[in-house]
């Protein structure tokens, strides 16, 4: 086989082979095909497209370029969550002790944030001395013991994504669907999940900005996870602005508890019961997604979702106490109000400049090495749709700086008073196969 046939095949619009595409994804691993080969082939799938076929054998190349996650240790059926990178997102650290509490497992790989989205780990790092350095077997137990656990990402896990991702950014293919589609669940596949619920994002914060977009991609990755043998479903939420209040580790993390005990922001609530309820339904503990949520409602009533957290958060090596006095969190030294210019509705907030915003205070990192620092953020004291008066607060800024003239004026630019009511919608709709 030669590559520069591959790439002729591709440019013409043709279906390659699984052996064709496995000859590509393992030769630019290991370094025999070179960068510029790679480069006009992903141009070709750029402007040609992939079959189902075709996506599907891409992401089990890519698969099988690295370690995959073997969770054939833990007992039941376990469903993965996958949320698309959005600002404030706090839905995991929601969703993982629910789910739990319904005794179905939950083993998550996580990672942590870059840019204006943020990173599960980032955020549970508030509680100090969590980790998620643990051993296969130590993560198996846990996840027996207490059906919870989540792990960080494995240094050697779709080598090849990696590899092919950065190139993407350099060469003007990063937003491609079958690329997209085959890279995000390369990842989830590795990582070992029997079934999974994707939350693809749409609007401003989000990859793709409409949702005829968002459910392009929704509908290749639910298709790639059927032809690979993962049961898989999708749901398309809102990220045109951020989701509950809380945009920051710290913070978030405060509001994920206050979900928990049943006092959270009603958008996150929801999403948090949408995306659960198709879980619990993908696990086969009920095929009724109105069962599913009253089970996932009776879980937040009786306390043992909360329970959970705390288990959680002991056994990973946090303290648990702290999930009932969240003020020994990290805390900001200063509180800054961000004040309405005129009486109106909020039109607008534009969520991934917000999370920009929140990035430059200090609570995300711009590049892979920064620091963050788990105390700042954001309290959105408004959402798209309230209406607000002259010099009532629309967000309080959480900071360790005495100046913070910048953010505020970025916070202001991009949150838009108007007259008229817009709508807002959370959920735009349910993708199967
Ligand atoms: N996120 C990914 O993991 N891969 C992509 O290609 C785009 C977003
Ligand atoms: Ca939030």
């Amino acid at each position: 086989m030669r590559m520069v046939d591959i790439i002729e095949k591709k440019r013409e619009g043709r279906e390659l082979s699984k052996e064709e595409i496995q000859f590509f994804v393992n030769g630019y691993t290991n370094g025999t095909i070179p960068d510029y080969q790679a480069s006009a082939f992903l141009m070709a799938i750029y402007f040609q497209d992939m079959t189902d076929e075709e996506r599907a054998n891409l992401t089990l190349a890519m698969v099988d370029s690295g370690d995959v996650i073997d969770l054939s240790n833990i007992e039941g059926t376990k469903v993965d969550k996958h949320s698309t990178g959005g600002v404030g997102d706090t839905t995991t650290l929601v969703l993982a002790p629910l789910i739990a509490a319904l005794d179905i497992p939950f083993a998550k790989m996580s990672g942590r944030g870059l840019g204006h989205t943020g990173g599960t780990i980032d955020k549970l790092e508030a509680f100090t001395g969590f980790h998620v350095e643990l051993t296969d077997q130590e993560f198996t137990e846990m996840v027996n013991r207490d059906k919870i656990s989540v792990i960080g990402q494995s240094g050697n896990l779709t080598p090849a994504d990696k590899k092919l991702y950065a190139l993407r950014d350099v060469t003007a293919t990063v937003s491609s669907i079958p690329l997209i589609a085959s890279s995000i669940m390369s990842k989830k596949i590795a990582a070992g999940a029997d079934a999974i619920v994707l939350d693809v994002k749409t609007g401003a914060g989000a990859f793709m900005k409409t949702e005829e977009e968002a459910a392009e991609l929704a509908s290749a990755m639910v298709r790639i996870g059927q032809l690979v043998g993962r049961n898989t479903m999708a749901i398309i939420s809102d990220m045109s602005q951020p989701l509950g209040n809380a945009i920051g580790n710290s913070l978030e993390v405060q509001e994920a508890i206050e979900t928990l005990q049943g006092n959270g922001p009603e958008d996150l609530t929801e999403l948090v019961l949408t995306l659960g309820s198709q879980m619990v339904v993908l696990a086969e503990k009920t095929d009724s997604l109105e069962e599913a949520r009253e089970r996932l409602k009776a879980v937040i009533e009786d306390g043992s979702a909360l329970g959970k957290f705390k288990q959680f958060i002991q056994n990973q090596g946090g303290n648990p106490e702290w999930v009932e006095k969240p003020e020994l969190l990290p805390q900001a030294k200063y509180k800054f109000d961000v004040l309405a210019d005129e009486d109106g509705f909020v039109t607008e907030m534009v969520a991934d400049t917000i999370g920009v915003a929140a990035m430059k205070l200090g609570a995300g990192r711009e590049t892979k090495e920064d620091s963050i620092d788990l105390a700042v953020g954001f309290i959105l004291r408004k959402k798209v749709g309230d209406s607000v008066k002259k010099g009532e607060s629309l967000v309080t800024i959480f900071a360790n700086q005495e100046d913070v003239a910048d953010i505020e004026a970025m916070l202001k630019e991009n949150i838009c008073i108007g007259k008229d009511i817009p709508e807002t919608k959370l959920i735009y709709r349910e993708i199967h196969s």
